[in-house]
């Protein structure tokens, strides 16, 4: 058995089973998610197209609303606030960074929790730590999938996460607590960072630093996910020293093809949730 994660075909199962149950659905109206673009930062533009794509394989209507740059901060207000209102959307993605004269946390709070794919609302997040959500940020929930379909169980475990973003290492700290493992959220400044990594069944890292664990932070039994998406000299890498890592550890997601394609299908999936949410509560 191979032990590495292969993060491109989970997603595509999970990207399958989603086109079959959009195809079969019974409404005529089609999940739809609106992409908010502010200015045109290179990365997004990147990021963007490829949620379109992925909307556009598996059937879900995605539409690009791009600004200027200079927009103000109540005008985006009032094009999220009709977005919030309209009831044949279902998600609404305001793709970050934002421009510096733009609050990023007073737009992700803005946006309605019945849209938020992204997961970002401080409501969404809370529920999140009180196990009474249903949308999970994606990167969280494909780490998560990709357990689950390795069979990896949770309860009981010894889980180290490096990384305490918002996005990544808060709402995974939470959600993995929510399954009975053990939880220690590092950062780049824990002391004994490898000693604490080493102890792990489960080492997980979001810290967006190359070449940060290294075989002095692994054991034989170890399952390592790598959140990472770094560049360094041009090349994509994660966080994780996979050459030397790989040969130690049980399992491992690779950089690209581990982490990163899950992202975009939990998004996807977060789409279709909350689309079945509302289409329930319109009967
Ligand atoms: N920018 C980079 N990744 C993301 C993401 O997952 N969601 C949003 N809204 N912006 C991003």
């Amino acid at each position: 058995m191979s032990k590495i994660i292969n993060g491109k075909e989970c997603a595509q199962i999970l990207n399958t089973n989603l086109k079959n149950s959009i195809k079969q659905l019974k409404v005529k109206r089609k999940p739809k998610l609106i992409i908010i673009q502010i200015g045109n930062n290179l990365a997004s533009n990147k990021y963007i197209k490829n949620k379109l794509k992925a909307c556009d394989e598996v059937g879900i209507i995605g539409e690009l609303k791009k600004f200027d740059e200079n927009i103000d901060k109540n005008s985006l207000k009032l094009e999220i606030e009709k977005i919030n209102k309209n009831l044949s959307i279902d998600g609404l993605i305001v793709q970050l960074p934002l421009p510096s004269h733009i609050d990023e946390k007073e737009i992700t709070n803005f946006i309605s929790p019945s849209k938020d794919v992204d997961g970002f609302n401080a409501l969404t997040l809370g529920n999140i730590m009180l196990n009474n959500s249903k949308i999970y940020p994606a990167t969280p929930l494909g780490i998560l999938k990709l357990l689950e379909w390795k069979d990896i169980d949770l309860s009981g475990k010894n889980v180290v996460i490096i990384g305490r973003s918002n996005i990544v290492g808060k709402p995974l700290t939470n959600m993995l607590i929510n399954k009975s493992a053990t939880v220690t959220t590092c950062n780049t400044k824990t002391k004994n960072l490898k000693d604490i990594c080493k102890k792990a069944d489960i080492l997980i890292s979001a810290a967006g630093r190359a070449n940060l664990v290294t075989k002095k932070f692994v054991n034989k039994n170890m399952t390592v996910i790598d959140v990472g998406a770094n560049f360094v000299n041009g090349k994509y890498c994660g966080d994780v020293k996979f050459n030397e890592v790989s040969k130690i550890v049980k399992y491992i997601t690779p950089v690209p093809g581990g982490v990163g394609p899950m992202t975009i299908a939990c998004l996807l999936q977060n789409t279709f949730t909350l689309y079945k949410i509302k289409e329930t509560n319109l009967k």
